[in-house]
């Protein structure tokens, strides 16, 4: 019982989390002028924003270095294979015929203006990522990925056309709503030891997630406080990713938020 205590005062200590992070986002919608998608709902959609050919050059240079890359079991080698899931860290240092370092900063200077250049934003990682089918064991429901305001872009490198090809969904405007109906969720988290990111008991047939279905070459920014997952089943369709990590920082000094 004492051992857990302090696990305890963490899950009640996410309760403070939730509400701060929540508060937080609906202030900067209020004091927003004229209120982006992204202030607004929590994620901005550009269709079709990079090429056809640039989606396809990318996806070339991903199977080059497929066939040059070492065997997986070699210790350096950080990517995940698996028979449905396949992952490749930091891919814009791995590739280097098409500049993918620059569409991740192409993107964090769109997050910046979205967010009415309140913010710092500044590119952590890249991933690629690509699906095959039923990866259904694979697929987290409904989460957060934190309380600090991380963002996310993901641009689609394949055709998402339809909810069996595995699309990105997100709750609108989850980022800064829905206080009462997360904090229940957190309330079961601490019954069920779930942890503390989980969304899994949300209302989601209440208010259902936006599917986002896309061509490729569409870029989805997305404030990763809102609740989202991906799609499940995907049973249509295989999905390439590639998946650009921001973290934020306030310019105004006075604005502080606590993660
Ligand atoms: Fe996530």
């Amino acid at each position: 019982m004492i051992k857990s205590l302090p696990k305890i005062k963490r899950k009640i200590l996410t309760f403070k989390e939730i509400i701060v992070s929540t508060l937080f986002w609906k202030k900067i919608y209020l004091q927003s002028n004229k209120p982006s998608d992204l202030i607004k709902s929590g994620f901005e959609v550009y269709p079709k924003l990079i090429s056809e050919s640039e989606c396809f050059n990318i996806i070339s240079e991903i199977r080059n270095f497929e066939r040059a890359k070492s065997p997986p079991n070699d210790k350096n080698d950080n990517s995940i294979i698996d028979t449905k899931i396949t992952q490749y860290y930091d891919i814009d240092e791995k590739i280097t015929k098409v500049q993918i370092s620059e569409l991740g900063d192409r993107f964090s200077k769109i997050i910046e203006n979205s967010l009415d250049n309140k913010f710092m934003v500044k590119r952590s990682a890249c991933v690629y990522q690509k699906d095959d089918l039923d990866i259904d064991s694979t697929k987290r429901p409904l989460h957060i990925d934190s309380f600090t305001g991380t963002h996310k872009a993901f641009l689609y490198l394949t055709n998402v056309l339809k909810p069996g090809y595995g699309p990105y969904n997100y709750i609108k405007s989850s980022h800064r709503k829905y206080i009462f109906l997360k904090l229940i969720n957190q309330f079961i988290n601490i019954i069920l030891n779930r942890p503390n990111n989980s969304m899994h008991s949300f209302c989601e047939s209440l208010i259902p997630p936006r599917i986002l279905t896309y061509e490729k070459g569409t870029v989805i920014l997305a404030n990763q406080t809102g609740l989202h997952k991906g799609h499940s089943p995907q049973n249509q369709g295989i999905r390439e990713i590639i998946m650009f990590y921001y973290s934020i920082e306030s310019k105004e000094k006075e604005v502080t938020h606590s993660s």
